[in-house]
């Protein structure tokens, strides 16, 4: 390993069944006036609502609610909840959802006492917060984004279509506790549950394919791999099997929770390109990466020959024997073309309403990082582009 890094990651988890319970443990440790941040209404259907709120009353908070959260969630958005946590005078904002109400709440979390203008100031010019934040804490009801133990918060700006992800440096804005409880996820549509494992999958393949010098974390990123398909096989079978779910629920937080990207340079195309997909479609984020995903590996296969043989042989099984590296690694792709058609995910941007007049468009807010193994230009962009559709 060559990387020179830091690691902190001061969130607390509580994981399994009974982990709501340790609400309790945590909301003494902060003032009264709780502002509770949640969805379009799930929480309410399944009776998560319920449990938090008898919690937080038996805890003597004075609550405030921010609901509505969308998926993909708005600066429009955005806006109106930093009026309710300051007129509330927030001492703790509780995020009960997934990853859009978690990201929201972390927004909200760091625009409260700024003076400046959020959009500008931390999605415009990626700035730090310099005020003091809100805690945030976060009970998890959909698998997917890591966001329960990381510093990351996308929002959508519907007016210029931009989709703009700050991963912020300073930990102090991950959530300082989280509550995952798997039986939480149980009532999720098959559509979310497969979105998130692929974006599960997906945030382990931006930082494995980077660098060429041998990395513990590349290892680490193997073992959640396997697991992942594991546990994902099983529970696209049978989405109430709490084993499967429970192992996809903890490798998702593994998987972007910072620790496998440590002395990494880190890819983060297939998200730069969903992500742009999104702005203009406003579809669901594991589908934008699984709709660009195999037109993408498969353009920079060849610049990261001996990475996606590895792939292919250390996550896919690939009998190597008697081929070439090329063959090799095309297997990998082809064996993860068919694990992915056999998740039902969405392969194509077309399906996710995306056409071919707007692919300049996607092209000019799609963001080149320059970490993986080919730097796209933009006609690079605008090809694997077109075989998405
Ligand atoms: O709004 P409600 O009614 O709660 O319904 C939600 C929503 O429609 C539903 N849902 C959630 N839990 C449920 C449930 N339905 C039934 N039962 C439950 N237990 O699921 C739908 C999707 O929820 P959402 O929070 O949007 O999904 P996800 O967790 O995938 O979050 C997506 C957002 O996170 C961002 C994405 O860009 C997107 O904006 N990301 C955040 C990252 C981070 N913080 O590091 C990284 C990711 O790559 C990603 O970009
Ligand atoms: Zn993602």
């Amino acid at each position: 390993m060559l990387g020179n890094f830091t690691y902190c990651n001061p969130t607390k988890l509580y994981f399994g069944e009974d982990s709501l319970n340790y609400l309790n443990t945590e909301l003494p440790k902060y003032g009264d006036n709780v502002v509770l941040v949640y969805g379009g209404g799930s929480i309410k259907k399944n009776g998560i609502y319920d449990m938090v709120m008898e919690i937080l009353k038996k805890n003597g908070k004075n609550v405030a609610e921010i609901s509505g959260v969308m998926p993909n969630p708005t600066l429009a958005k955005l806006y109106e909840g930093i009026e309710i946590a300051r007129k509330h005078q927030a001492n703790l904002l509780l995020a009960v959802g997934g990853g859009s109400v978690c990201d929201y709440t972390k927004a909200v979390s760091v625009s409260v006492n700024c003076q400046e203008d959020a959009w500008e100031k931390y999605y415009l010019r990626f700035e730090e917060p310099d005020c003091e934040l809100i805690p945030v804490g976060c009970v998890l009801t959909m698998v997917g984004t890591g966001s329960e133990m990381n510093a990351g918060a996308v929002i959508t700006n519907q007016e210029t279509k931009q989709k703009i992800g700050h991963v912020f440096a300073s930990e102090d804005v991950m959530p300082k506790f989280s509550i995952l409880n798997p039986k939480f996820t149980l009532t999720l549509p098959h559509y979310q549950m497969v979105a998130g494992i692929y974006d599960i999958f997906n945030h382990i393949c931006e930082q494995y394919f980077s660098g060429e010098d041998d990395n513990t974390s590349d290892y680490i990123s193997e073992g959640l791999m396997r697991s992942l398909l594991h546990a994902s096989r099983i529970a696209n079978q049978n989405p109430q099997d709490y084993e499967a779910r429970s192992n996809i629920m903890w490798t998702a937080t593994w998987a972007l929770n910072t620790l496998v990207s440590r002395g990494k340079a880190t890819d983060w195309m297939v998200h730069m390109l969903g992500q742009a997909v999104g702005g203009y479609t406003n579809a669901t984020h594991g589908m934008t990466l699984s709709a660009v995903s195999l037109p993408y590996y498969r353009y920079i296969m060849p610049y990261g020959i001996e990475k996606f043989k590895r792939f292919a042989v250390n996550v896919w099984d690939v009998n190597p024997e008697g081929k070439s590296d090329r063959q090799i690694a095309e297997e990998g792709l082809a064996a993860m073309e068919s694990w992915m058609k056999e998740l039902g995910l969405v392969m194509n941007i077309t399906e996710l309403g995306a056409t071919e007049e707007m692919i300049e468009g996607i092209a000019d807010v799609t963001a080149v990082l320059p970490g993986g193994y080919k730097v796209l230009a933009r006609e690079d962009i605008i090809r694997i582009l077109r075989e998405s559709l």
